[in-house]
């Protein structure tokens, strides 16, 4: 596996693959790697001659509150495991390679509406900042495909949107989540919980099922059931940032009609914020 920093080498490599008619799988990451990144890698495998894994924790999808500094990055560990996982090339640029003007002169890419919505409300400038450098590190590795898991449901819809509307010649893949065996969806941030509290946050994958089960038994009255989730949670000594229940066609919530239906969940437990999702296809 090449490890590369910089942009003119990266660009190098990916056209000397080009030329020869390889194809590109990507996978963006922010590092501290666990299985579900590597779901994402062992699929790009199967779909592209040569896959290509970034590492960068991005500054601009991180709010002035948030966790930045003590986002874990385990460099080495992170290595280790894509050479096993088969990668060809990772990409690991500087803050400043993506950004040399910094921040606030950077050129933005945003989806309208959708972006203001759900997490985006908790987390106001967040998906900005992911379009932004999704995109950019999609113009620096030019992949045919690209890989992302449905645990970021949101995330996964917003890139979606944005390679329609900005009509990038890219298809995007998406993963099934990978859990834990207690349920709960692995996450660079389930290393800010001690394992009691692991055990603690599986109470967002049990009212998942729960919710799950009830739409399925034709229980309808979702603002009910979001209120009834929202209190397990708080039982369970976690603080609810919000619970949804939305068509996960249009990602707007779910009607009396609606067939195909996403649960979007996120919770605090401490400073954690953890989030977590589920589909239901309702039969007519
Ligand atoms: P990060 O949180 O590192 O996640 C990288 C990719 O791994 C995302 O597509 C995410 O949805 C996927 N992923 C995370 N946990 C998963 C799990 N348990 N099962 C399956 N896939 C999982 O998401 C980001 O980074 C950033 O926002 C990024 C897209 C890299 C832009 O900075």
């Amino acid at each position: 596996m090449q490890t590369i920093e910089q942009i003119s080498i990266l660009r190098q490599t990916i056209n000397e693959w080009k030329k020869q008619g390889q194809t590109v799988g990507f996978v963006p990451t922010m590092g501290n790697l666990h299985e579900g990144h590597l779901s994402l890698v062992e699929e790009a495998k199967k779909r592209a001659d040569k896959v290509v894994v970034s590492i960068f924790v991005n500054p601009m999808q991180f709010g002035q509150n948030e966790d930045l500094d003590k986002y874990p990055r385990t460099m080495q560990a992170d290595s280790k495991a894509l050479i096993q996982a088969g990668v060809d090339l990772l990409f690991t640029p500087t803050p400043e390679t993506i950004y040399p003007k910094g921040l606030d002169k950077q050129t933005w890419v945003e989806v309208p509406e959708l972006s203001d919505l759900y997490c985006g409300d908790s987390r106001p400038g967040h998906f900005r900042g992911v379009t932004t450098v999704v995109n950019k590190l999609f113009n620096l590795v030019q992949p045919d495909i690209a890989c992302f898991g449905e645990k970021d449901f949101q995330q996964l819809a917003l890139i979606r949107t944005m390679v329609e509307d900005l009509s990038m010649p890219i298809e995007i893949v998406g993963i099934a989540t990978v859990r834990e065996g207690s349920g709960l969806a692995k996450s660079s941030r389930n290393g800010y919980l001690s394992e009691s509290e692991k055990q603690q946050a599986s109470v967002i994958y049990q009212n998942l099922i729960q919710l799950k089960d009830q739409l399925n038994q034709g229980n309808k009255n979702f603002a009910q059931l979001i209120i009834q989730s929202k209190q397990s949670l708080t039982q369970a000594g976690l603080k609810p940032d919000y619970v949804w229940i939305l068509d996960s066609h249009t990602l707007k919530p779910a009607t009396s009609d609606t067939q195909s239906i996403v649960i979007l969940i996120a919770a605090f437990l401490g400073s954690t914020r953890l989030i977590d999702n589920m589909l239901v296809e309702l039969i007519a």
